[in-house]
């Protein structure tokens, strides 16, 4: 069963009132640190999202250059795995087909949400995952490098990036996951990839976090942390923006 979500900040307080921005970027960050997520609501119409976001970071365009991204359905990609069409996607960290550093955040926010059924961002913190991983299950996750290739629906567009690195990467007192469902290459008789993929798809399916939008919502992410993934949905006018925030360039 989806669990609720647990990590929502309002930007009102309980008698209507605008948190001042001091007060809402405090709790949000201390939200962000605890439960590797915010799902922001109660949004105001003058609330700037991209101002609020540029305050974590440099953002880092997307594989197709995009640095604020619009993610709506996109005509004749609906037989392919792509994050712009109606179908649901596989649990996955943003940016594992790259070999530099993932972006440490992800942004999304909702301009019109799916009338009806679906829709929603579903997340799983993988701190339980990986804490129950052996001592050598976790050195060989560090120190094994796999390879990963990038989405069918990207190739149609003439994007086809592949890499090579362990799923698991130390970086500035970090642990970074990366971790794709469908696009981590297993090597024929790999043991450990295969449970890996077993056990995050069925936690993944059992108690992963689904978040519904309002307009204005948002849902920002450390995505070195969170896996994350969406439903399938029917309306065609569903439509989010989405900004990567990189990581600090490490000291
Ligand atoms: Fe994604």
């Amino acid at each position: 069963m989806p669990k609720l979500p647990d990590s929502v900040l309002s930007c009102h307080d309980v008698n209507g009132k605008l948190l001042p921005d001091s007060v809402l970027r405090y709790a949000f960050d201390q939200l962000l640190t605890n439960n590797g997520y915010v799902h922001l609501v109660n949004v105001p119409e003058s609330f700037d999202h991209v101002a609020f976001l540029k305050e974590m970071g440099e953002f880092q365009p997307t594989p197709t250059g995009a640095v604020v991204g619009d993610l709506k359905p996109e005509a004749g990609m609906e037989d392919v795995y792509h994050a712009q069409n109606h179908r649901s996607l596989l649990p996955h960290t943003e940016g594992y087909e790259y070999e530099g550093i993932p972006p440490q955040f992800l942004a999304l926010w909702c301009v019109t949400p799916a009338s009806g059924p679906g829709g929603e961002t579903t997340l799983l913190d993988s701190r339980p995952l990986l804490s129950r991983l052996t001592e050598d299950e976790h050195h060989g996750f560090l120190t094994t490098p796999y390879r990963w290739k990038s989405t069918e629906g990207l190739a149609r567009h003439g994007v086809e990036n592949t890499a090579t690195h362990p799923v698991l990467e130390e970086y500035a007192g970090h642990v970074i996951l990366r971790y794709s469902h469908n696009n981590l290459i297993v090597p024929e008789g790999d043991e450990a990839a295969v449970q890996l993929l077993a056990f995050c798809g069925q936690l993944y399916e059992e108690s992963h976090t689904a978040v519904s939008y309002a307009p204005r919502d948002m849902v920002v992410w450390n995505n070195w942390r969170m896996l994350h993934s969406r439903n399938a949905f029917e309306d065609p006018a569903r439509h989010l923006k989405r900004v990567q925030i990189a990581a600090p360039i490490a000291g």
